[in-house]
């Protein structure tokens, strides 16, 4: 017996498209199913300024499916010098909808992040003033600090100091890894919210490093213990609103991962809505997913929420999902919970 769940269209409000070939490679996987996406700025160099988000913007446009109604979402990479004219202005031609903080050091082509947090204020008080959030890789980069402790470590040193400094600004903990990072948007919403991507909800650090090293499943914040994916899978797949999608799909080349020492990242976009219906459903949450897939994310960035719908099906004998794609000539692994998901998208209709 099939079993079907239809839902508005899902945004995906954390994915990594890249540029170049690699882009025009992996922008179908997210336009097949998501109808917007909040694309991150880590290129190389860093989208940095509002001329070079519309510039990556109208690429990514360009390199659309024909008939493709998606829409990329724009950010900008903060840095020490970013000038806050500039982010101004986008924010006022609705150019972006995300500033992104990341720590220098902490993840891919995060070199040019910020070290000292006291340099960005002037920046922080547009985004306060404008309504546009700052969207931060919650990881201290100190190398004394444990890796598996940089979520909870940066959200007590930098990210509690900084908005107590900035009243009034809207913050989303990117790719939540942790039950503190989970307590600390309960405690601080609605001004703080999470995104939590698939792979976080589907494994934990033995399913990484047990019984031999997974490179495709090493990305940042690694995968911690099973009780912070507990605590994720319940926050996801509740009612609180301050919790939604963002895939923090990642590709890299597999020549790049499976290497002496592998890049961070994990390549989902292919099999995330498939993957959630899994998730939710072993919870028994079904009827939660459109909420955390398509409703809350939307709310929280002040935007309408799509008309159009994806249809999701079970059956015993699905079409086996792709375990890579080819993208810039190289082969990019897809992401593979190590479990059976029968679950499909059927069908999409209406944008
Ligand atoms: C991301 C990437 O590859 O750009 N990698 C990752 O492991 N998540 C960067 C990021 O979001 O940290
Ligand atoms: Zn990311």
């Amino acid at each position: 017996m099939s079993k079907k769940l239809e839902i508005r269209t899902p945004d995906d409000w954390h994915l990594h498209l890249r540029d170049g070939e690699v882009m025009r490679s992996v922008l179908p996987e997210t336009a097949r199913h998501f109808a917007r996406a909040l694309v991150m700025p880590n290129l190389d160099p860093p989208v940095v300024t509002a001329a070079h988000a519309e510039t990556y913007r109208r690429s990514i446009m360009d390199a659309l499916p024909p008939g493709s109604r998606f829409r990329p979402l724009m950010t900008l990479y903060l840095t020490e010098l970013t000038d806050p004219a500039d982010v101004k202005a986008a924010a006022a031609d609705g150019l972006i909808s995300a500033v992104k903080l990341y720590p220098a050091g902490a993840t891919t082509n995060s070199e040019s992040g910020v070290k000292d947090f006291s340099k960005i204020t002037p920046v922080l008080e547009v985004l306060a003033e404008t309504g546009v959030p700052l969207c931060v890789h919650g990881e201290v980069a100190d190398f004394d600090v444990d890796v598996f402790d940089r979520e909870a470590v940066f959200i007590e040193r930098v990210l509690d100091p900084l908005r107590t400094r900035v009243p009034g600004l809207k913050v989303v903990l990117e790719h939540a890894t942790t039950d503190d990072a989970v307590a600390y948007v309960r405690e601080n919403k609605p001004s703080v919210a999470a995104t939590i991507t698939v792979h976080h909800l589907m494994i934990n650090r033995n399913h990484v490093l047990a019984g031999g090293i997974r490179p495709h499943l090493y990305c940042a914040p690694i995968a911690k213990r099973e009780k912070h994916r507990i605590a994720l899978r319940e926050a996801a797949t509740g009612d609180e609103s301050c919790f939604f999608l963002g895939t923090d799909s990642a590709p890299h080349p597999d020549r790049l991962k499976e290497s002496s020492c592998g890049c961070a990242g994990v390549f989902s976009a292919t099999v995330a809505l498939p993957c959630l219906a899994h998730v939710f459903e072993d919870r028994g949450a079904l009827d939660k997913l459109e909420r955390f897939a398509s409703l809350n994310g939307a709310e929280f960035y002040g935007v309408a929420p799509n008309e159009g719908r994806v249809v999701l099906e079970k059956s015993a004998d699905p079409e086996p999902a792709p375990s890579s794609i080819q993208a810039g000539g190289d082969r990019v692994t897809v992401f593979n919970p190590g479990i059976e998901t029968e679950w499909r998208v059927a069908a999409r209709y209406g944008g």
